[in-house]
């Protein structure tokens, strides 16, 4: 396929001579990030790789969010003269905008891939036989909706997966990108992106939970600010090292007597059972780190709710330091 040129939308199909035209579905967070990315010229420091995209814009459903979003608003039909379509909408917009596009004559398009994580290609089922390969492309990045998102593209990585045909059109714009790809193949899509929830959202929430404790413990002089950072300590540390060796705190230093007062400090309080159940999870850490077992033991009772309020015998520290700051 080489060298057509579609005079409405001025993209070309020029992948014969190394570029991929891109285009994209949708106005949104993801979808604004990869048209702003794509939108760096060559001139603009992109470098070799990005010389290998050619972007054609974006088409939404309301034509001024398109403009807004990416400053090159298609025609719907206009989708047909990209080597790729990205579909970066709401999950439960795919299946019908793929029935939509497999109105069009998609003969000349390589590839047609969602961006979403909860779904395979099978929500693509409507594209099947068409001619492109469908895949899936799923940004492993946390993307908000505020101006310089492309910057949250930048070295995430990029889980490919879908028909074989679209591995190398996708690993090569992924790569323009500055994303990592890598490509799986299939995966288990609920499995995956309840993984995908906890790593960014859950990451998110918690760290409101410990803006919200940090206001009540301080009388709002501590908040946002203060989880925030240790927040992005941990992050740090997790980016040098594994959660077994990153792991700080009372728990990893097998301090009873702490993380019973922390449990007395948030009895019946909505934070109770949050905080059990994280810390159940970094015993299960501390224990591959290297937690003796009978200190694992004693604050895995504790943490089951076991530990009657009178049992004194447990109320020392006897493994590690007992200062009980976090470390
Ligand atoms: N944000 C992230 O961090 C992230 C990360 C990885 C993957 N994803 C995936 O990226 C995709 C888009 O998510 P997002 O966060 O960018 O969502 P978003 O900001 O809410 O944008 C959704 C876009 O889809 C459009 N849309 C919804 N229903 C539609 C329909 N029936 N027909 C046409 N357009 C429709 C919306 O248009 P209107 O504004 O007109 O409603 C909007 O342009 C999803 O598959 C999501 O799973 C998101």
């Amino acid at each position: 396929m080489g060298g057509t040129t579609n005079p409405q939308s001025g993209g070309e199909r020029d992948s014969a001579g190394g570029a991929y035209s891109v285009a994209i579905l949708g106005a949104g967070r993801v979808a604004s990030a990869f048209a702003s990315a794509l939108a760096t010229t060559p001139d603009d420091n992109a470098g070799p790789a990005k010389r290998r995209l050619r972007w054609i814009g974006c088409w939404a459903r309301r034509e001024v969010q398109a403009l807004s979003a990416c400053g090159r608003a298609l025609r719907f039909e206009e989708l047909a003269t990209a080597d790729i379509v990205l579909l970066a909408v709401s999950d439960v917009a795919i299946a019908t905008l793929a029935k939509r596009l497999s109105s069009l004559d998609l003969k000349g398009v390589k590839v047609v891939a969602h961006v979403s994580g909860a779904h395979d290609c099978s929500v693509l089922a409507a594209l099947e036989g068409r001619g492109p390969a469908l895949a899936r492309m799923h940004p492993l990045a946390s993307v908000p909706a505020v101006a310089g998102s492309a910057e949250f593209l930048v070295d995430a990585p990029c889980v490919l997966s879908g028909d074989p045909a679209a591995k190398v059109p996708l690993t090569a714009l992924a790569n323009s990108l500055g994303m990592r790809p890598t490509w799986v193949g299939s995966l288990d899509s609920s499995l995956y992106h309840a993984a995908a929830a906890l790593a960014s959202n859950g990451v998110t929430a918690l760290v409101d939970v410990a803006a919200r404790m940090f206001a009540a413990a301080s009388d709002d002089r501590l908040g946002l600010d203060v989880a925030r950072s240790l927040a992005s300590s941990a992050c740090q540390g997790l980016a040098r090292a594994t959660p077994e060796a990153a792991l700080t705190g009372p728990v990893r230093r097998g301090e009873f007597a702490v993380v019973r007062r922390h449990l007395d400090a948030l009895r019946g309080s909505s934070f109770e059972p949050l905080y059990v159940a994280v810390m159940t999870a970094a015993l299960e850490v501390a224990i591959r780190g290297g937690l003796e077992n009978a200190a694992a033991a004693r604050i895995r009772t504790l943490l089951a709710g076991e530990v009657r309020d009178d049992d004194s015998d447990n109320d020392s520290d006897s493994v590690g330091d007992s200062d009980g700051a976090a470390r």
